[in-house]
């Protein structure tokens, strides 16, 4: 799908070529006195138009318009989380009809935040999954216009919405393939297309490197599967290389069976989407190439399946971290811990800013928070802070759990320096102390995505989740300038001061 912003009012708006036009109308009244404006306007009088974000009324053919189909849509307050409803609600709407070219407009000034939403809740509502279908049917929509008062000054806003829409789509791809299409080493494989995008680098490790890095708790949780595992390093470098880097560490189990600790049938296929924080991993990287900010990134995936096998780790085995810290491994199925743990020791050596780990780690988060947060969990306030106000920003929302010394009680192990479990209570605590166990050498955080990384029933598929989040607090500390080392000299600081580095053209 093809993004184009535009400066349009609604009367121009009704004037462009498109199978469908989407006027979006906030609670000010509509002013305007195009016949598109003046039909909106005594719809809303005749409460035929709702003000309430999502409300919809649709036409057919009105007069003085080109589109042959335009659907109004209320967006309440024009705030974001209005936008977003009033925008998938409409994209649904006007989906039946197959539409290739769909105009978009705000029929109030917009600002960038609304911009935004609008363009990743018309991506999120228009997107389908065709790579393992033999007769898929894409999605219909070729290209979005966002018709706005004042182009120039949402530009930017656009750009980088764009971006992450791209990012979205590329982590709801790797999660929504199935295991057998999305292995450790075609996970790799996709990593390795990114280092072909400006200012990115990849390496992909094996079990060979692997083993020697002394990564045993990582290898363990591999060694009962077929597949090889792959521990993928990206860097992505938008500032000088003295510049600490943020570290991203995404789970990539592309397939949990919970191994010995084996999971009940129903639903078992869902634990494809384990790799959901490797994905956003990628997503994100995939964004940082277009955006281009003036930071470094670095991300960090271990992956592998989670097998039943002769040669699988079990309950009781002991196993040695890279860290040196030895893990009793109780259950098998807690195992999204064993190979973050050694992912967390390999990114010491980045000396971080600051090491964020994204994963599809407890049911228990899915149990706290549902699909609507992702958990988040902090060593440093500073940093949790940040990272709620880029979840807040992008809709892409985290809630903050706590992190109390009390609840590392049950971690402890009569045969090893820590036991991979504790009690059911608090189950998505007690996983993220176990982590917080690898990070004693920089401001750590960990998002527990398990309820927000994937829809289950009907609508069940990857939401690309939480790379609107992690894309947001990027490019907002590549903006505030809080990522600069030391002081750089003016042409360099100016650049910076917005956050990109010169853009490449398009
Ligand atoms: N990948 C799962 C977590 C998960 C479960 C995510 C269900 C989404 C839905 C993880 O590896 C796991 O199995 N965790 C266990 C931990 C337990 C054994 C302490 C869990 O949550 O049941
Ligand atoms: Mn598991
Ligand atoms: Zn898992």
């Amino acid at each position: 799908m093809d993004f184009q912003l535009k400066t349009l009012t609604v009367a121009q708006a009704a004037a462009e070529k498109s199978d469908v036009l989407i006027v979006l109308a906030g609670s000010a009244p509509i002013a305007s006195k195009d016949p598109l404006s003046v039909l909106a306007a005594s719809a809303r009088k005749a409460g035929d138009l709702p003000d309430k974000a999502g409300k919809l009324l649709s036409l057919y053919r009105p007069e003085d318009v080109v589109a042959p189909r335009v659907v109004l849509a209320a967006i309440g307050d024009g705030k974001p989380a209005s936008v977003r409803t009033g925008v998938v609600a409409a994209v649904n709407a006007a989906k039946a009809q197959a539409p290739k070219r769909v105009t978009l407009v705000f029929a109030q000034p917009a600002d960038g935040a609304a911009v935004a939403c609008a363009v990743t809740a018309a991506a999120e509502a228009s997107y389908v999954y065709t790579t393992t279908k033999s007769k898929a049917e894409p999605r219909s929509i070729r290209q979005l216009t966002v018709g706005v008062a004042d182009a120039a000054a949402v530009a930017g806003a656009f750009d980088d919405a764009r971006a992450t829409v791209r990012g979205i789509e590329l982590a709801k791809e790797w999660g929504n393939r199935p295991a057998n299409h999305a292995t450790p080493t075609l996970l790799g494989e996709a990593a390795k297309e990114l280092a072909k995008l400006p200012n990115i680098k990849c390496e992909v490790l094996g079990p060979k490197e692997v083993e020697r890095l002394g990564m045993g708790s990582f290898a363990a949780v591999a060694q009962g599967s077929a597949e090889p595992l792959r521990f993928i390093v990206l860097r992505y470098q938008g500032a000088s290389k003295e510049q600490a880097p943020v570290v991203l560490v995404g789970k990539g189990i592309t397939f949990d069976t919970g191994g010995v600790s084996l999971k009940p049938a129903a639903e078992m296929d869902e634990m494809k989407f384990d790799m959901c924080g490797a994905a956003s991993v990628l997503g994100t990287f995939r964004a940082l190439g277009d955006i281009q900010p003036a930071i470094n990134v670095v991300g960090l995936i271990p992956s592998c399946e989670n097998m039943n096998d002769g040669r699988a780790v079990k309950p009781g085995d002991v196993v040695t971290s890279m860290s040196g810290q030895t893990i009793e491994v109780l259950n098998t199925d807690a195992e999204g811990r064993l190979i973050l743990c050694d992912a967390l020791t390999y990114a010491r050596r980045f000396e971080p800013a600051a090491v964020i780990d994204i994963a599809t780690l407890t049911g228990a988060c899915v149990i706290a928070l549902g699909g609507v947060r992702s958990g988040l969990f902090a060593s440093d306030d500073t940093l949790a802070a940040a990272l709620e106000a880029a979840g807040e920003a992008s809709q892409d929302r985290c809630w903050r759990m706590p992190l109390d010394d009390d609840y590392a009680e049950g971690l402890k192990s009569n045969f090893a320096d820590v036991a991979n479990i504790a009690g059911r209570a608090g189950g998505a605590i007690t996983a993220a102390k176990f982590l917080q166990r690898f990070t004693s050498d920089f401001p750590w955080a960990h998002l527990d995505i398990a309820g927000t990384a994937w829809k289950s029933g009907a609508a069940k598929g990857s939401t690309g989740r939480p790379v609107g989040l992690l894309v947001s607090y990027l490019t907002s500390r590549a903006g505030s300038g809080e990522a600069s080392g030391k002081a750089k000299p003016r042409k360099a600081r100016a650049t910076e001061a917005t956050g990109k580095k010169a853009r490449s053209a398009k």
